[in-house]
């Protein structure tokens, strides 16, 4: 079932959604929704990396991402090590090629890595043969955020092709927002940022999106937002002059959704801030996806772990 769809797979690593092509990011989703079912399943187990060693290498914190591949890895019946650079020789100053190195050694199969520098992902893929997966990469990209937001959106509305989707928030400091631009645009979709002028960064409309800084604007016409968390820890505290201030502006409340289209879907990729992007009506209400997006991060992250690793041991056998 599975086989035939990863034949036109060969890459074998997942660094970013921009040097996908459009059927590439398409393969994943379709592989993502026949691994969706196993969840479902009393044994939620499938064979289909048995034998295979994932490791979860993070830099920096993370509750969903680390926990979904997690979760995904041994639904797929690889073994999981999780390493916290906390408890690494990275603090003894080991440098991120070394690390790459040692853990490769250990005949490791897939790297799963979230880095506070962007292209720290590509840097390893580069000096390893096992394969490297982006968790995150400063403020470069978040790719299998975007292809879960990307599957949920599938999910709901039947299509990508033609939706308007506003992404509203911290667009200058996300990575998020770059994944989800680079693959909604590829897929079709017709993509408006909205933010305050500080946090859209310059040059955003040459990949494709239109820009707004009016809330009211960017819901009008919107079949989905996606509301990015305002990243307290990058931001340099220059973006606008207070969190009320920002919530009363660009806030989604359940007023704002009233006045967008009906079935307007909310998406988050988290952690919210609740009362400062969106209130808490609206996060928990009718139109919030949040957790179902989650709960699809598993199914995207079994599909994209299940191609790095069949691409991987085909290079490996036909060198
Ligand atoms: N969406 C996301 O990346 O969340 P975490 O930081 O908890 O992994």
């Amino acid at each position: 079932m599975r086989k035939s769809n990863s034949i036109n797979w060969t890459k074998k690593d997942l660094i970013d959604l921009e040097t996908l092509t459009k059927e590439e990011i398409e393969l994943i989703l379709s592989t993502a929704s026949t691994f969706k079912e196993v969840s479902t399943r009393e044994i939620k187990k499938v064979p289909a990396l048995r034998g295979k060693t994932v490791v979860n290498l993070f830099y920096e914190p993370s509750t969903r991402t680390r926990v979904s591949f997690e979760v995904a890895a041994k639904r797929l019946s690889a073994d999981v090590i999780n390493i916290a650079s906390e408890s690494s020789s990275v603090k003894k100053g080991e440098t991120l090629i070394d690390t790459g190195k040692n853990i490769e050694a250990l005949r490791v199969d897939i790297i799963i890595m979230r880095h506070n520098y962007s292209g720290a992902s590509a840097i390893l893929a580069r000096n390893l043969k096992a394969s490297v997966v982006n968790a995150g990469d400063g403020w470069h990209e978040h790719p299998t955020q975007a292809l879960l937001d990307m599957f949920t959106l599938k999910e709901k509305l039947g299509h990508i092709e033609g939706l308007n989707v506003s992404i509203v928030g911290d667009i200058a400091h996300s990575r998020v927002a770059r994944s989800n631009i680079w693959g909604l645009v590829k897929l079709g979709a017709k993509v408006t940022v909205c933010a305050p002028k500080m946090l859209i960064p310059p040059a955003i409309d040459k990949m494709g999106v239109t820009v707004t800084h009016d809330i009211e604007d960017a819901l009008k016409n919107a079949d989905a937002v996606n509301v990015l968390r305002m990243q307290f820890e990058r931001d340099r505290g220059d973006a606008f002059p207070s969190q009320l201030e920002y919530f009363k502006k660009f806030g989604i409340t359940s007023e704002r959704i009233k006045k967008a289209k009906k079935n307007i879907i909310v998406m988050h990729p988290g952690p919210i801030n609740r009362g400062i992007e969106m209130s808490s009506n609206v996060a928990d209400g009718g139109n919030s996806v949040i957790l179902e997006q989650v709960t699809n991060g598993i199914a995207v992250r079994m599909a994209v772990l299940f191609l790095v690793a069949q691409a991987n041991e085909y290079v490996r056998k036909n060198k």
